[in-house]
């Protein structure tokens, strides 16, 4: 066996971190031992010997021999002083904690960097699929256009659920904590701050950007409803939580998690239940797809395995994308269009949108579709409000100019001759579709 000899202290032994355990257990032939094993609560049951356990995090953080700190806790506090203390005692540290590794990030590589220790994270984004070592490692020459996907297990699970065997979104949540994939605060997962951490985290890896993940815009899957659920079927759509990022014009990007309509032609419109599934788009390789497992004991230990795996050989992330000279930088400057559902049209500015596409105005849940500028959703009280149900629509970004064409064409179509760039567009020329 090659590679350096691993000994390994290991914070957690929840859902993942006896997962870690098992499969080590399982891989004889993988030069690892777990030294000691940290937790929080010492008189809960656990299935081994009770001598390997501690819960004095400095009987690891401490110990000369343990060359590895692998931290599997659902405490972001605590693991923020696991991770930099044991990188600034000079052990390499494989995480899977998303929030920590967005909120952090920068912190965490300088730290790496400043006592030559390896920090790897595969785990937090999509479990079992290596989207993070693609992207750094088969991508690096590549021009990234965009990566979008379903990031959250939990959510798709639900959304799956809802929407294929209807059943209610309470029951869809509990199926999906019983199983394992949900996050021990579940409102992480539903209000898509999850997803947002890791699209945060692969921004850096895709684009070179840091961005903290209080500026990504985000809506969850609360307000989506039967009424959603209903449109969406009659459309031939799916509604998946989708994260993403794409480049706009002048090296400019877009980032965001939104619910959106998915058509078939898309490769998410077949990523259901607990599955993730992530498209990367660059210049000359087009689009390609990652599918896997993307939470769940196994599937997520497997990747913190490959971590361990990586760091026989000292391996690295180098962060190369973050060394480039012309950076693309986060914009608010395009608009979305958008399906919005509502128990009453008082709850919605109508003003707020360019123009609009669709109304249902019946009686009981209503809905528009509509053109609106980012910042004008950003901006909007009504967009956060948990009874308003905000969906994108299949190719929901629009620039400047394609605004200004469609806006020629629907002026055109209503019979208006000149364009005045003054005119207030809503409702005025486009002609509406009352449904
Ligand atoms: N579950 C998944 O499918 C999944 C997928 C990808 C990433 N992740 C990430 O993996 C990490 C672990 O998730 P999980 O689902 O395994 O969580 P979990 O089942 O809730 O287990 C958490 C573990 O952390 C321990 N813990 C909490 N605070 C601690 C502290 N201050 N010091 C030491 N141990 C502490 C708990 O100890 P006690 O046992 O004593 O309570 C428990 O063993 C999280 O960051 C999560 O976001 C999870």
């Amino acid at each position: 066996m090659s590679g350096r000899k691993l000994t390994i202290g290991l914070f957690g032994f929840g859902v993942v971190g006896e997962g870690i355990y098992q499969v080590l257990k399982q891989t004889r032939s993988f030069n690892a031992c777990i030294k000691k094993i940290c937790i929080k609560h010492a008189d809960k049951k656990r299935e081994i010997s009770e001598s390997i356990f501690t819960t004095d995090a400095d009987e690891i953080l401490s110990d000369p021999e343990i060359n590895v700190v692998v931290e599997l806790t659902n405490d972001p506090e605590a693991a923020y002083h696991i991770v930099t203390t044991a990188m600034k005692n000079g052990k390499s540290v494989v995480s899977a904690n998303k929030k920590l590794i967005a909120e952090h990030l920068p912190e965490l590589i300088f730290l790496q960097k400043k006592y030559e220790v390896s920090f790897l994270y595969e785990a937090a984004v999509c479990a079992s699929i290596p989207v993070i070592r693609n992207l750094e490692e088969y991508y690096d020459n590549d021009m990234m256009q965009g990566i979008c996907g379903i990031v959250n297990g939990s959510t798709n699970y639900i959304l799956t659920k809802m929407l294929d065997d209807s059943v209610s979104y309470y029951d869809a949540l509990q199926e999906a904590q019983l199983l394992g994939f949900a996050e021990t605060d579940p409102s992480l997962d539903v209000e898509g701050k999850d997803a947002v951490n890791k699209i945060s985290i692969l921004l850096t890896h895709a684009f070179g950007v840091m961005v903290h993940p209080d500026k990504i815009l985000c809506k969850g899957i609360t307000g989506i409803n039967h009424y959603d659920s209903v449109y969406a079927a009659q459309n031939n759509y799916k509604i998946k939580l989708i994260a993403q990022a794409g480049k706009l014009s002048g090296n400019k990007l877009a980032s965001f998690v939104l619910p959106q309509f998915v058509t078939p032609e898309s490769q998410l419109f077949n990523v259901n239940k607990e599955f993730n599934g992530v498209v990367i788009e660059s210049v000359f390789s087009d689009k390609q797809f990652l599918y896997g497992k993307g939470a769940g004991r196994f599937p997520t230990a497997s990747a913190v395995l490959s971590d361990l795996s990586a760091l026989r050989y000292n391996y690295k992330y180098e962060y190369r994308r973050s060394q480039s000279a012309e950076l693309p930088a986060l914009s608010e400057d395009f608009y979305f269009k958008v399906y919005v559902s509502f128990d009453s049209w008082k709850a919605v500015d109508i003003d707020d949108f360019e123009y609009l596409e669709e109304m249902n105005c019946r009686q009981g849940r209503q809905h528009l579709v509509g053109v609106i500028s980012f910042q004008k959703l950003q901006a909007a009280t009504w967009f956060k409000k948990p009874g308003i149900s905000v969906i994108l629509w299949p190719e929901a970004v629009l620039e400047n100019l394609e605004l200004r064409k469609l806006k020629q064409q629907s002026l055109d179509l209503a019979g208006v001759k000149k364009e005045d760039e003054t005119e207030k567009f809503i409702l005025t020329g486009h002609p509406v579709v009352f449904v």
